[in-house]
């Protein structure tokens, strides 16, 4: 089922990154599955659930909608004779109570094939990794802030054969970033720590940012 407006109320946005999350899960694993790769790894980096109005069924959720759209295509690909297609789940947590719910959401869905890793997703890259040994892997970068170490997460992207998906709040980095005490932050997030001077030294006039 898509996502439904009525269980955003005051978080519009993410009403609208989830309709684009499954419309190109959607589309990507039609593609894949049917003549590139016989799996799809699905990786959940910073998972939640946060902030859901379903506390039931999470189907407001990232990981829960992504579980129902690829095994709704799974189904109908199978529906259509392509037996042996696979998904599999990879869902990733740094808060504790979060990691709990997951936990018991996976135990209540014993006919998927879901992992949850605790802790932080730039600690449990080679994890991961070994847990989608082979397929093709989408990625799904989804911080509430933008305190990533970036360097270590493209690292880990670029050694997958997929895709991500990095959703950030830009305005927010835009209004904090020429403050001191995040220029570290955003370092990690751009993967650059020496940025500030690098964006200093523009021209005067092309570091603003234009509405
Ligand atoms: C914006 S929320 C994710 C929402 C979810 N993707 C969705 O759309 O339903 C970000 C989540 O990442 C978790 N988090 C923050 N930093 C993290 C990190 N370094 N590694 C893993 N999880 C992290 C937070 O606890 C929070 O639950």
């Amino acid at each position: 089922m898509p996502p439904r407006i009525e269980n955003y109320h005051g978080r519009e946005q993410s009403f609208i990154k989830h309709l684009f999350l499954n419309k190109y899960l959607d589309s990507a694993a039609y593609k894949l599955f049917q003549g590139r790769s016989p799996v799809f790894n699905f990786v959940d980096a910073f998972a939640g659930p946060w902030r859901v109005s379903d506390t039931n069924r999470y189907s407001d959720a990232s990981f829960s909608q992504a579980i129902e759209t690829l095994e709704t295509v799974r189904r109908s690909l199978l529906d259509m004779g392509r037996p042996g297609l696979k998904v599999r789940f990879r869902f990733c947590e740094r808060n504790p109570v979060s990691v709990a719910k997951l936990r018991e959401f996976a135990a209540e869905k014993p006919e998927f094939d879901i992992q949850v890793f605790s802790g932080q997703f730039e600690d449990n890259l080679d994890g991961i990794r070994a847990a989608c040994r082979d397929g093709f892997t989408f990625t799904f970068i989804d911080p509430t802030g933008w305190n990533v170490e970036s360097a270590k997460v493209f690292e880990f992207l670029r050694s997958l054969n997929g895709e991500f998906l990095f959703n950030f709040m830009a305005e927010e980095v835009n209004r904090h970033a020429g403050w001191d005490g995040v220029a570290a932050s955003v370092g990690r997030f751009l993967a650059d720590p020496a940025w500030k001077d690098a964006f200093e030294a523009m021209p005067e006039g092309s570091n603003e940012t234009k509405c």
